[in-house]
């Protein structure tokens, strides 16, 4: 795309209203959209968002210019948000909030009547790709494509309805189990076909995908499944001018793993092995349980230390590393995950050493701000004329969508770099390249 040999693109204003439609309204869609709803009322602050509370440098550092990113870049006000979406029960955010245990009733009163407003709309669902979940708010139709077909009255008919100008979608759902990609996903004309032929291949994730793109909706997936990541929806983004990203929001123990793994690398530290394992008892936990949606978290999980240690270019520090990664589920600590880390490293000589991780996180906690910084970015991009994969967001996903010639970034500084160099790109102000010397040549 040739945007980024050009001048800085025109952004256009952000007028009107905001629709954030989220498939998936469990703990994390629901402590999200309660997370918002009370920063709206100053009753809590937006951590975790870097939207809400990160600064970008421009400039010398002898400037000393350090705005806030939401007064730098301009981004939709949290005041001009609604928020909508799909799920398999028919729960209202409410009653689905109270479910999740996420939030406390201290929290979640104050915000009672604008939560338990929010409704999820019968669902795209199929029980071959989510096995341990049983709903009822299910669509029916003779055909995938009469499916989306309903999606894309929902949206148009949510447009409609809350006056908004411009809407973003986010996947919240379920994992789905394992579907790598087939023909049927390589272009959008064979796609469509499957999609009038109920092709198995085709899953919900995808359909979502589909009606989001034909309704000029930009999409984030933040699950593991494929979803958008598919050649025929990145045609259909691009043929639309739309952007995309995903997959899987990087949170919990992969946020530490790319947090350290860099920093091995930096002082050239060797690893023997990385055992990670989790117990959690969230529904999330529940789905994981089952093999095929684990063996999409897995390789998701698995892939970001071979790019961030590049084996091949270490063979002697990273070339024969044992990986291992575990999900158990365990209801009695709900969303409250428990993450441990047994690290082997070694140093100076070869001198073995280690290191054990033990994060009691909270999931959704974690989560809910990932989520409101993709819906403003992505609302950002696409007012700015950017379409396709949005690399620059890459911070955000535990396993970054890329061209297929390129390999994904995996480093959290370095995803946090792309992500402030195109902040500064777009306002058309200096990359900043750290080197620094020109201060010395004064
Ligand atoms: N919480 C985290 O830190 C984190 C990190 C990375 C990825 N994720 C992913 O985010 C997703 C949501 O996590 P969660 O903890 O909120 O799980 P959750 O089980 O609480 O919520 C998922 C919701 O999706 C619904 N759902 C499933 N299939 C659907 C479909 N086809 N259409 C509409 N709704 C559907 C379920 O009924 C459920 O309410 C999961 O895929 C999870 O793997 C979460």
């Amino acid at each position: 795309m040739s945007y980024f040999k050009t001048k800085p693109p025109q952004i256009a204003k952000s007028e009107g209203k905001l629709g954030v439609l989220i498939p998936g309204m469990g703990a994390v869609g629901t402590t999200f959209i309660a997370g918002v709803l009370s920063i709206r009322k100053n009753l809590s602050l937006p951590i975790g968002s870097l939207t809400q509370m990160g600064h970008i440098r421009l400039g010398k550092r002898t400037e000393e210019r350090n705005p806030a990113i939401r007064e730098f870049v301009p981004l939709a006000s949290l005041d001009d948000l609604v928020f909508g979406g799909w799920d398999i029960y028919d729960r209202n955010c409410y009653e689905e909030a109270v479910t999740a245990g996420v939030l406390s009733a201290r929290d979640l009163e104050p915000i009672r009547d604008e939560l338990s407003a929010i409704r999820p709309m019968p669902a795209v669902f199929d029980q071959s790709y989510v096995k341990n979940l049983h709903g009822t708010n299910v669509k029916s139709a003779a055909t995938k494509m009469g499916l989306a077909e309903q999606l894309i009255d929902d949206i148009e008919a949510f447009k409609k309805t809350h006056g908004l100008s411009r809407l973003v979608m986010v996947w919240c759902g379920s994992t789905e189990v394992y579907q790598p990609l087939a023909d049927v996903h390589r272009d959008l004309g064979t796609f469509e076909v499957a999609l009038r032929e109920n092709d198995p291949r085709i899953t919900p994730s995808m359909i979502y995908g589909y009606a989001a793109l034909k309704t000029d909706t930009p999409y984030a997936n933040g699950a593991p499944n494929l979803s958008v990541e598919i050649p025929a929806l990145a045609q259909l983004a691009a043929e639309r001018q739309l952007p995309i990203c995903g997959k899987d929001f990087k949170t919990g123990q992969t946020l530490m793993k790319t947090i350290i793994a860099p920093g091995f690398k930096a002082r050239m530290l060797g690893l023997s092995g990385w055992f990670s394992t989790n117990i959690l008892g969230n529904r999330d936990g529940e789905v994981l349980d089952d093999p095929g949606s684990f063996k999409s978290k897995e390789e998701t999980k698995l892939s970001v230390l071979d790019t961030i240690l590049q084996p091949k270019s270490y063979p002697q520090l990273y070339g024969d590393f044992y990986h291992k990664v575990r999900i158990n589920y365990y209801p009695p600590r709900g969303d409250n995950k428990e993450g441990w880390d047994n690290i082997d490293i070694f140093g100076w000589m070869g001198y073995p050493m280690q290191i054990k991780i033990d994060f009691l996180c909270r999931d959704s906690i974690l989560a809910a701000p990932l989520v409101l910084d993709l819906v403003l970015f992505l609302d950002l991009a696409r007012r700015a004329g950017m379409y396709g994969i949005q690399e620059w967001l890459s911070f955000y996903f535990k396993s970054p969508i890329t061209l297929p010639k390129l390999y994904p970034e995996h480093d959290l500084f370095i995803q946090q770099a792309k992500l402030k160099q195109t902040l500064r790109y777009l306002m058309g102000e200096e990359l900043i390249t750290h080197l620094g010397l020109d201060y010395y040549d004064e």
